[in-house]
């Protein structure tokens, strides 16, 4: 029941003062204006559990997000950090009919508490906090259709789902997602009014691409939910890992080869330069990499392809000095004789064999292994870095292309 007595009085006392104002002539008064008082705005039966049917309808409550900030999206919590100013407006048509010709009125918030609420809550919050500086980030009107707006700012950690196959290639779909908790869509609908992304925001390593919002529905056993649902793409800015990763293990990979330009008499320099380049890729490559991650993600098999490549300068200088070994053992004229009905493993046998009959050599001599050991590093010197720059096409057309 709508305290009609109180109005009543209020008006008649309106009219009294209004009587009073004619008879004195005064213009004073007209400055006292009665405010509605928001206590004659509730029904005496107003129950603040249930949802403002309307006609059997469900309430629609309309809901607004704007972001202010997105930062802190980190792929190994898989959260990402944001400030949203968010909104609802719905209509509570169980209000007294007062005169709200006028009122625009921002509730108290000891009133708003004893309205009708949608429960809604953040289904992927990680945590969130409403900003208590220097108020409560928070406040409600009450509009003169008997429309309900409510706004707070919000801090919210969400979580995000993120698949880093592609990292750091990826983009990523980050979405904030709102439910009611208690009331099935028989008795509240959100929809959406509106999501904002300001255009100022800046993320350190990702760019905003575009925003898209989704009304959807959850069924339980019990009821089924309205859940909205505001969906950020993210694509994540390359130009930190061309420079931190893709140029310098680039430039590893290629000084490595120079290796093959060296006499392949100089063991120490050509094992030198590729030992470091691989202890340098190795590092970089856990460097670089996200430790969480335990799939194979692109710069996992960038890294991982440097550094088989720089493994392979080593393993060919390992072949280009074997040949000059077995050139160095036939200087002593020895030779291997392997008797043909035998294991070739027995090496003990082997090794007795190439004591016991020092013979001639039969196979070239110094200059020829030194020839064909060139000739080696000649066509690695045209191999590996066609090789790599093969696989450098290959790793650009299968993530970017
Ligand atoms: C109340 O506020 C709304 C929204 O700000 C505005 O459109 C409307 O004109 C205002 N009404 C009055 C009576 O001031
Ligand atoms: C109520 O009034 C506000 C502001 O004047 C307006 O934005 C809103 O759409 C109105 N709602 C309805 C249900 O008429
Ligand atoms: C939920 O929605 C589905 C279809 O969208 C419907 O078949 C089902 O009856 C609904 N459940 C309830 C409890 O309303």
């Amino acid at each position: 029941m709508c305290p009609v007595d109180n109005m009543w009085f209020t008006h008649s006392s309106l009219g009294l003062l209004w009587i009073l104002q004619q008879q004195l002539g005064s213009g004073s008064i007209t400055s006292i204006k009665c405010q509605p008082v928001t206590e004659q705005v509730l029904p005496k039966d107003y129950e603040r559990y249930d949802a403002p049917l309307e006609d059997g309808q469900p309430s629609i409550v309309q809901t607004e997000m704007a972001f202010l900030t997105l930062k802190s999206v980190d792929p190994e919590t898989m959260t990402y950090e944001t400030d949203i100013f968010l909104s609802h407006i719905w209509r509570e048509p169980r209000l007294c009919d007062v005169s709200f010709s006028s009122i625009n009125r921002t509730l108290e918030p000891k009133f708003f508490e004893e309205l009708w609420r949608p429960d809604t809550y953040f289904y992927n919050a990680h945590s969130g906090t409403v900003q208590e500086i220097l108020t409560k980030n928070q406040y409600s009107k009450l509009w003169s259709n008997k429309t309900i707006f409510f706004n707070a700012r919000i801090s919210l950690k969400l979580t995000c789902d993120m698949v880093l196959r592609n990292y750091p290639h990826d983009t990523q779909t980050c979405a904030i997602i709102l439910k009611s908790l208690s009331y099935t869509d028989k008795e509240l609908k959100l929809v959406w009014k509106r999501m904002d992304v300001s255009s100022q925001i800046v993320l350190p390593q990702h760019d905003v691409i575009k925003t898209e919002t989704k009304e959807e529905q959850d069924s339980y056993g019990f009821g089924n939910f309205t859940r909205l649902t505001g969906i950020i793409h993210l694509k994540r800015r390359t130009g930190y890992f061309v420079i931190h990763t893709y140029i310098p293990s680039f430039l590893v990979v290629i000084m490595s080869m120079i290796s093959f330009w060296l006499p392949p008499e100089s063991a120490p320099a050509r094992v030198a330069l590729s030992v470091t380049s691989l202890l340098t890729l190795v590092t970089q490559q856990a460097k670089s990499s996200i430790p969480s991650i335990s799939y194979v993600m692109a710069i996992d098999v960038w890294m991982l392809g440097c550094i088989a490549f720089v493994f392979a300068t080593l393993v060919e200088y390992a072949f280009v000095s074997f040949t000059l070994q077995r050139k160095r053992k036939n200087t002593k004229g020895y030779t291997t004789k392997v008797n043909p009905g035998q294991s070739p493993s027995g090496r003990n046998q082997l090794a007795f064999e190439t004591t016991k009959q020092p013979e001639l050599k039969e196979i070239p001599n110094i200059d020829d292994r030194i020839v064909v050991a060139n000739r080696i590093d000649r066509v690695s010197s045209f191999l590996f870095p066609s090789a790599f720059l093969i696989y450098i096409f290959g790793y650009l057309a299968h993530y970017l292309w």
